[in-house]
């Protein structure tokens, strides 16, 4: 397996107490497999997210990547950000240069990667602009492919596309899904768009508010490119849609 979360319980101290965020969570990602995980604002996907990046630790459990636990943060866990953080001294061109600069990746391959990036992202006329410069969507953009450029062992993406229009959220899901299918990554995905969620994954986790529990964890059985428009998609909103209003009114478990 190339990902397994195991038990893992966080809580986080607060000046009236502790606040448990998530009780003994467990899944598993297969290698080359795109999840996403689903769940209403506050049941704690970004929380899970940084833990299995290395960000934050667990009070509780373990999080395996190849085989070995995971301890702390490095560039084989690339993450991006719910809020796009870019280097604000650095133009797009070298933000998107700089993991590869980091990995000691070969000069020319790193021009051909960054010519690819700016292409796929629509950002060549912007390379040599400074992220104060650009729009949201931009920005996004330069943080997305930010983070493809050095070829992780996994790719943890929180709300990748959240601040975008729907126009261009739509065109970068399908370059999103080629890159993740030709470099066979394994990616773990953080969404509340349930649509967005059947549209790019092989699998959805759906999280709950009770302390993240999961409550629902469906293979989208579709074949790539997906429709829409589908039969068969329209019966996976459905039932994830209902599932979803289930999962944002899940009462707590009493814990001693
Ligand atoms: N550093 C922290 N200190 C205290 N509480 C925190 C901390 N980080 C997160 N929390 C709390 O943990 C809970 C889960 O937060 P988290 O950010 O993981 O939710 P989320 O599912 O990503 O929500 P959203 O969809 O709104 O991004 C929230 O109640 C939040 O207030
Ligand atoms: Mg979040």
């Amino acid at each position: 397996m190339k990902l397994e979360v195991k038990n893992i319980s966080k809580a986080f101290k607060e000046t009236d107490g502790i606040k448990l965020v998530l009780n003994d969570i467990s899944f598993e990602v297969e290698e080359g497999e795109i999840v996403t995980l689903l769940g209403p604002s506050g049941c704690g996907k970004t929380t899970m997210l940084s833990i299995i990046a290395g960000f934050k630790k667990q009070d509780k459990g373990s999080v395996l990547l190849n085989d070995q636990p995971v301890i702390e943060a490095g560039p084989d866990k690339a993450f991006m950000f719910q809020n796009y953080a870019l280097y604000p001294w650095m133009t797009v061109e070298k933000n998107i240069l700089f993991p590869m600069v980091q990995a000691k990746m070969d000069k020319e391959k790193q021009r051909d990667r960054l010519e690819y990036l700016l292409r796929i992202s629509r950002l060549e006329e912007y390379r040599n602009y400074y992220p104060q410069k650009i729009s949201g969507g931009m920005k996004q953009r330069t943080a997305l492919v930010r983070a493809l450029a050095v070829k992780p062992e996994i790719l943890l993406m929180d709300e990748p596309l959240g601040a975008l229009d729907i126009e261009m959220r739509q065109s970068l899901q399908n370059e999103l899904l080629e890159i993740f299918k030709n470099e066979k990554l394994t990616v773990i995905i953080v969404t509340h768009d349930v649509s967005e969620a059947i549209y790019l994954s092989d699998r959805v986790i759906l999280m709950s508010t009770n302390y993240g529990e999961i409550i629902l964890n469906e293979k989208i059985d579709l074949p790539y490119p997906r429709n829409p428009k589908d039969e068969k998609f329209k019966e996976y909103v459905g039932l994830l849609s209902n599932k979803f209003i289930e999962a944002g009114t899940r009462k707590k478990e009493e814990l001693e």
